[in-house]
């Protein structure tokens, strides 16, 4: 295993330990609400503290953005991690055991190593450029659907910008009739994950953060998938939009997204 991946695991297992301990005593997490419909809790901030913690351990120098500390600058831009130390922070709160920790890391602003890890169910997803995506050690590959028929996608409702909901209504109901049917579990790091390891066929979302999808994507690619935003481009990292899947089913997925796009998601 790559020295880095082997950092993000153990930073990844330590915090998954704080989150499954926690998530025991549910009742004693504390909740704040820092945006719409947009939580975050005690052990969000205590999982994030152990990532970093481990990060700085080996690589001090290490520039690393966390989704709750922002950006900690380090004397190495070269190399920067990218945290959500609790994707599905709603279904933690709500005793649902479905969310993870991600971890990725950009060597010289290209995604360079991954780690998705399901605490509850113990479950590691890791990829390293060029070296394919694993689940527990074991290779994983992305489905090659070429139509959406038989398709199961996994998506996200916009439940921080529901100023989208008609264009997004639009695009469900433009694909859901097409496909087989559709997944919202609420983590968008497990959504790409899972597109990883052919659970589903697909997935979009819009707004998403870059520590939502950065080691997704990754797994994705190695996995021999695409990502791109609503249009086909490669912007997602900046709208927050994206589209994944094989190469042929994304295609497919665009053309039913594309007619409902207005301006604002046009990107
Ligand atoms: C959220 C989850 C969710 C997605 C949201 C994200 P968080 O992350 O990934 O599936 O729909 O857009 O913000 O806030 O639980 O880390
Ligand atoms: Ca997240
Ligand atoms: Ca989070």
């Amino acid at each position: 295993m790559h020295p880095m991946l082997n950092i993000a695991v153990r930073a990844a297992r330590s915090a998954g330990n704080i989150i499954s301990r926690s998530f025991e005593q549910v009742d004693k997490i504390e909740i704040e609400l820092k945006g719409t419909n947009d939580f975050v809790t005690n052990v969000d901030k205590m999982a994030e503290q152990a990532i970093i913690d481990t990060i700085q351990k080996s690589y001090p120098n290490h520039t690393i953005i966390g989704e709750e500390s922002g950006a900690i600058d380090g004397s190495d831009s070269d190399y920067q991690w990218i945290i959500d130390p609790l994707d599905g922070t709603t279904n933690f709160v709500k005793g649902i055991p479905h969310f993870a920790v991600s971890i990725a890391l950009k060597v010289k602003g290209k995604l360079d190593q991954a780690v998705v890890f399901d605490p509850i169910r113990g479950e590691l997803f890791t990829a390293s450029r060029g070296k394919g995506a694993q689940l527990n050690g074991f290779r994983i590959r992305v489905k090659q659907n070429k139509e959406l028929s038989g398709a199961i996608l996994a998506t996200g409702f916009p439940f921080k910008q529901k100023q989208h909901m008609p264009a997004y209504m639009n695009m469900f109901q433009a694909l859901f009739v097409k496909t087989a049917d559709m997944r919202r579990a609420g983590s968008a790091a497990l959504d790409l994950a899972y597109v990883a390891a052919g659970r589903v066929d697909g997935f979009f979302e819009l707004g998403l953060k870059p520590w939502d999808t950065a080691a997704g994507e990754l797994l994705v690619i190695e996995a021999g998938g695409l990502i791109t935003d609503f249009v086909g481009n490669h912007n997602h990292t900046n709208s927050g939009n994206i589209v994944a899947g094989s190469p042929r089913l994304l295609k497919e997925i665009l053309k039913d997204i594309r007619p409902h796009l207005g301006e604002a998601l046009s990107k």
